[in-house]
C-alpha cells in the first residue's frame, strides 16, 4: 500500500523531489536520488511503472519505511508479501466483493450518509473536516456495525493520532507525533482485542466486516486476531484520506463548474424521482450513476491524492536496461501522467465528460488506484461512498464558498485552514 507511502513520500517531495531534476543523473523519465536516506530510483515512465508493479514475484516488494509499518502493524497488507499477502488481500477482497457491496455495504453507506448529511442547512461548515469525519465514521460503521457508535468516541481521537504519527518524522521520543502514533496504535489494538473477545463470548450475531473477518465469512481466509486487527486498521487508514479528500475536491470542482453540477444533479434527481423519499439507494441506482463516476474520476485525476507508490528490490534487477542493485527503493511516480496532454487533451480543464468513455479507466497509463498485484482493493467501495455522499449532498443542498480559504494540491491535496462553505436547502 499505500497511503503512508504517498503521505510519507510527499513529505519529501517538496524538499527533495525537484532537486532530482537538477542534481541527479537523468535518463529520460527515470532518475536516481535519495529518499529517506536510501538510494532510490524514481520512475515516471508508464510502461516501466507497470512492469515494476507487475514484478512482485520477481523480487520487487513494497518499499514502505519500517517506521510506518510499526504503526500500521506487521501483518498489514503492505508489510507482507508472498502467501501472507495473498491471504490478507484475499480476505480483504472478500469483504468488498460486488455481492457484499450490493447486499450489505450499500445499505449501510446509504443509512449513514442520510443521517450524516441531515443537518447541514443554514450553516457554514468546513467541508474538509466534515468529509474526514464522514470517511472515518462510514468505515467504522461498515467494520463494526451498530457497535461503531459506542466505539467511535473512544477510537476516533486515537485514530487521528495514529494518522498524524504516520505523517511525522519517525523520532520515537516522548511527546513526538511519531511516539503518540505508536501509543495510539497500542490503544486501538487494546480496544479491538476487547471487542473481539466480547463478541466471541456473546451469542449475538452481526452483519459487518468484523464478523466476516472473525468467522472467515464466505471466504476461506481464516485470520489470526493480530491479522484481523491489522486488517481493520488498514481498512480504516486506507479509506480515510483518499475518500475524504476526493469528496472535498468534488465539492470544490462542482462549485467552480456550474454546468457539471447541473448535469450531476440531473442524474441524481432522476434517481430520486423514481423512488419514495425514504427509499435507500440500491445497486441499480448506483450502477446507473455514469456521470457521477466520471466526476469522481476527473476529480481524482486533477487532484491527485496518491502521487506515487514505493517499492524496493530484493536482489539486483534489470529493468528496461537499468540495473537496480539489491536493497534500493523505487519510487513509481505516477502523478505527472494525470496532466499529460497526450493522454488527457486540455489536461488542466475539469471535464468529467472525457470519462464517459469507460475505456479510459482501463488504459495502461491509468494509475489513480495503483496497478499490478497491489491495485487498490477498495476502489469500488471508495467510489460507492463518494457517490452516495454526492447523491445526498446535491439533492438536498446548494452551497457557496465563503471564500478566502487556501487550497494546496501539492505535495498533498489539502486546505490548510479548512474549506468553508455556506449550505442552504435546495
Ligand atoms: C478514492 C479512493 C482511493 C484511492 C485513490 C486509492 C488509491 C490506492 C492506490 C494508488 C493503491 C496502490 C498502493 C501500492 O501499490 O503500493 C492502493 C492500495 C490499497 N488500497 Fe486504496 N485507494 C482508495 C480507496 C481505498 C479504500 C476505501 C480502501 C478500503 C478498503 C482502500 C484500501 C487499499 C488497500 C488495502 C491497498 C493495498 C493493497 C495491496 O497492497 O495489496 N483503498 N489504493
Amino acid at each position: 500500500m499505500h497511503h503512508w507511502t504517498w503521505i510519507n513520500v510527499s513529505l519529501l517531495d517538496l524538499t527533495q523531489f525537484f532537486s532530482l531534476f537538477f542534481d541527479e543523473n537523468r535518463y529520460g523519465s527515470v532518475f536516481k536520488s535519495h529518499i529517506l536516506g536510501c538510494p532510490t530510483v524514481v520512475s515516471m515512465d508508464p510502461e516501466l511503472n507497470r512492469c515494476i508493479l507487475m514484478s512482485e514475484s520477481k523480487g520487487i516488494l513494497p518499499g514502505y519505511p519500517q517506521s510506518m509499518l510499526e504503526i500500521l502493524g506487521k501483518s498489514n497488507i503492505a508489510a507482507v508479501h508472498g502467501p501472507a499477502h495473498k491471504t490478507m488481500r484475499g480476505a480483504l477482497l472478500s469483504l468488498v466483493s460486488p455481492t457484499i457491496i450490493k447486499q450489505q455495504i450499500l445499505p449501510t453507506i446509504d443509512q449513514f450518509m442520510r443521517s450524516h448529511l441531515s443537518y447541514w442547512a443554514n450553516q457554514i461548515i468546513d467541508i474538509q473536516e466534515k468529509t474526514k469525519e464522514m470517511a472515518l465514521l462510514s468505515s467504522l460503521k461498515q467494520v463494526f456495525g451498530n457497535e461503531s457508535c459506542s466505539l467511535s468516541k473512544e477510537l476516533m481521537p486515537e485514530f487521528f493520532k495514529l494518522v498524524l504519527g504516520t505523517l511525522s518524522l519517525p523520532i520515537d521520543l516522548p511527546n513526538t507525533n511519531y511516539h503518540c502514533g505508536l501509543q495510539a496504535r497500542k490503544n486501538i489494538v487494546r480496544m479491538l482485542k476487547g471487542l473481539i473477545e466480547e463478541r466471541r463470548n456473546s451469542k449475538e450475531t452481526h452483519e459487518d466486516m468484523l464478523s466476516s473477518l472473525m468467522n472467515g465469512g464466505e471466504n476461506r481466509y481464516q485470520l489470526s486476531d493480530e491479522e484481523i486487527i491489522d486488517q481493520i486498521i488498514t481498512i480504516l487508514y486506507s479509506g480515510y484520506e483518499t475518500v475524504s479528500t476526493t469528496s472535498m475536491m468534488a465539492v470544490k470542482y462542482l462549485h467552480d463548474h456550474p454546468r457539471v453540477l447541473e448535469e450531476l444533479r440531473k442524474e441524481h434527481m432522476g434517481i430520486r424521482e423514481r423512488k419514495m423519499a425514504e427509499d435507500p439507494l440500491d445497486w441499480d441506482d448506483y450502477k446507473s450513476m455514469k456521470f457521477t463516476r466520471a466526476v469522481i474520476f476527473e476529480t481524482s485525476r486533477l487532484a491527485t491524492i496518491v502521487n506515487g507508490v514505493l517499492r524496493k528490490t530484493m536482489k539486483d534487477m534489470e529493468l528496461n536496461g537499468f540495473v537496480i542493485p539489491k536493497g534500493w527503493r523505487i519510487y513509481v511516480y505516477t502523478r505527472e501522467l494525470n496532466y499529460d496532454p497526450c493522454l488527457y487533451p486540455d489536461p488542466h480543464t475539469f471535464n468529467p465528460w472525457r470519462w464517459l468513455d469507460r475505456s479510459l479507466e482501463t488504459q495502461n497509463y491509468f494509475f489513480i488506484f495503483g496497478g499490478g498485484t497491489r491495485q487498490c482493493p477498495g476502489k469500488e467501495l471508495g467510489i460507492a461512498e463518494i457517490s452516495t455522499f454526492l447523491h445526498y449532498f446535491v439533492t438536498k443542498y446548494r452551497w457557496e464558498e465563503v471564500g478566502g480559504d487556501k487550497l494546496m494540491k501539492f505535495p498533498r491535496v489539502e486546505a490548510p485552514n479548512g474549506l468553508h462553505i455556506r449550505v442552504s436547502d435546495l
